[in-house]
């Protein structure tokens, strides 16, 4: 396999040089691989606890839809490809006794969520009635009433004007569709079931319905990309004024078709991470000059006054997050927890009356302020008085060597009152967190 590379400097002899392959893009702090699978003591202490007297946690709730059309080269999701309507019956069944279960306990009954995202796999796979099934159970044991943001994902072909008026009509307020990129070769390498045609329909059917905010995800280092296919994707896209962009950096977990195709000697070359990274500064150069906005490391929006994404904002906070569905993860109450990834066992564990959760850490006063730095680093700005408030920490202060490190790499730039990266810092920004870690959590494997 080659990976092309357009320049390399920036490694010194002092940094290992970026793994090719595994899992790079930070969603927890500690790692998953330090969960323990013997954590139902305190789980169950989390749910019968009462939530915080503060009000400083809103309640978010994750719903994992583990579902597609077809199974795409690069994906690393927990989902199951082109499943018969009465597999989807099944795991709505789960799915909605598990809700049901958290909405019993102590820590959660009759808490009103803030936000909700349905996520997977493709939700939009789901029929109107099984959605509307869905909105129903779910609603009853947590009411949507002063709910500031509903998501849903769906990909081109998925997108029905049934579909959405059902999804208008129960107040999801923010649709999420991935296109990845808008070239046909590049698409079906990457077994992508859309081309582009469908992404535009699709694209077209979902204004119609005036959702308050369409995202559309792409992909830069997807197999048979060039420099020319990925740029004339992002002119197409920006033509199609789409709320928000998120762009995702080709990761290769072992889990993937991909991954397995590399080691078969099946693809000859694919981008390197500063070839990556370069396609993205300039990508994002190119949408600033239209008017766009940098909301993160990964995301431009039109307004980023009007096109909030509070799942993200909130978590980063420390909000609570009720994690449902096949191998979803959440965090209660300084907590993380994450449900079994197996289909049998997560069916096995709900129809047994238990919840399906397989792992789970407990965070100390200092993980927890971690997590959040980290967290709100990949938002490129974190205001220091945040940290001095919550937890009485000085962050400039606690982080001083990782700063200065990065400070001379020229990937943050000292300003008083936060730390903020540069463009350089904010594309790396996943590999530069770990540095943050607590020492005995910063060689540990992701999972
Ligand atoms: C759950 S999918 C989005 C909805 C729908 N399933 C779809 O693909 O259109 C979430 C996003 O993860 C990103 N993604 C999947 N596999 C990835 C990988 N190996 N590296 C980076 N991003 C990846 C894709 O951009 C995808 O849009
Ligand atoms: S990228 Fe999306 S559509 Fe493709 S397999 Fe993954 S979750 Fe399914």
């Amino acid at each position: 396999m080659a990976i092309v590379e357009n320049h390399v400097q920036w490694q010194s002899v002092c940094e290992p040089p970026e793994p090719v392959e595994g899992n790079l893009f930070v969603s927890a702090y500690p790692p998953f691989s330090c969960w323990q699978a013997d954590c139902s003591s305190e789980f169950e202490r989390v749910l019968q606890s009462s939530p915080d007297k503060r009000g400083d946690a809103p309640l978010g709730l994750y719903v994992h839809i583990p579902f597609c059309l077809q199974r795409c080269q690069f994906c690393y999701y927990r989902s199951i490809a082109n499943p018969a309507s009465d597999t989807i019956d099944s795991y709505l069944d789960a799915l909605i006794h598990e809700i049901r279960l958290y909405g019993e306990s102590p820590r959660l009954k009759g808490r009103k969520l803030a936000f909700v995202y349905f996520g997977g796999g493709t939700p939009a796979l789901l029929s109107p009635g099984q959605m509307q099934r869905l909105f129903r159970e779910l609603q009853s044991v947590f009411p949507w009433c002063d709910i500031q943001e509903v998501t849903f994902e769906c990909s081109p072909k998925t997108v029905t004007r049934d579909r959405l008026e059902t999804l208008h009509a129960a107040g999801v307020t923010r649709i999420s569709m991935g296109a990845q990129q808008l070239n046909d070769d590049v698409l079906r390498q990457s077994g992508r079931i859309h081309l582009v045609d469908d992404i535009r329909r699709a694209y077209d059917e979902i204004r119609q319905h005036h959702f308050d905010v369409v995202n559309i995800d792409l992909m830069v280092g997807l197999v048979g990309e060039t420099e020319q296919s990925f740029f004339e994707s992002l002119h197409q896209v920006i033509s199609m004024n789409p709320d928000s962009i998120t762009f995702y950096q080709l990761e290769i977990p072992a889990n993937t078709p991909l991954f397995h195709a590399l080691h078969e000697g099946q693809i000859s070359s694919l981008a390197g991470w500063d070839m990556k990274r370069q396609r993205l500064t300039d990508a994002f150069a190119q949408l600033e000059s239209e008017g766009y906005t940098l909301r993160s490391a990964y995301a431009a929006v039109r307004d980023p006054a009007r096109h909030r994404f509070h799942y993200q904002e909130m978590q980063y906070r420390g909000a609570d997050l009720l994690g449902t569905g096949l191998a979803s993860f959440g965090y209660l109450g300084g907590m993380h927890y994450q449900n079994q990834a197996s289909m049998r066992e997560y069916s096995e564990s709900l129809a047994a009356g238990r919840l399906p959760y397989k792992r789970g850490y407990v965070l100390d006063d200092e993980e927890r302020m971690v997590r959040e730095f980290v967290l709100q680093l990949k938002l490129g700005r974190v205001e220091t008085q945040y940290f001095s408030s919550k937890f009485g920490v000085n962050v400039a202060e606690h982080f001083r060597e990782q700063l200065r490190r990065f400070a001379n790499r020229g990937w943050l730039s000292p300003d008083a009152g936060a730390v903020t990266l540069t463009r350089q810092g904010l594309l790396r920004v996943d590999r530069l967190l770990p540095a943050f870690y607590r020492s005995e959590h910063r060689d540990l494997s992701y999972w």
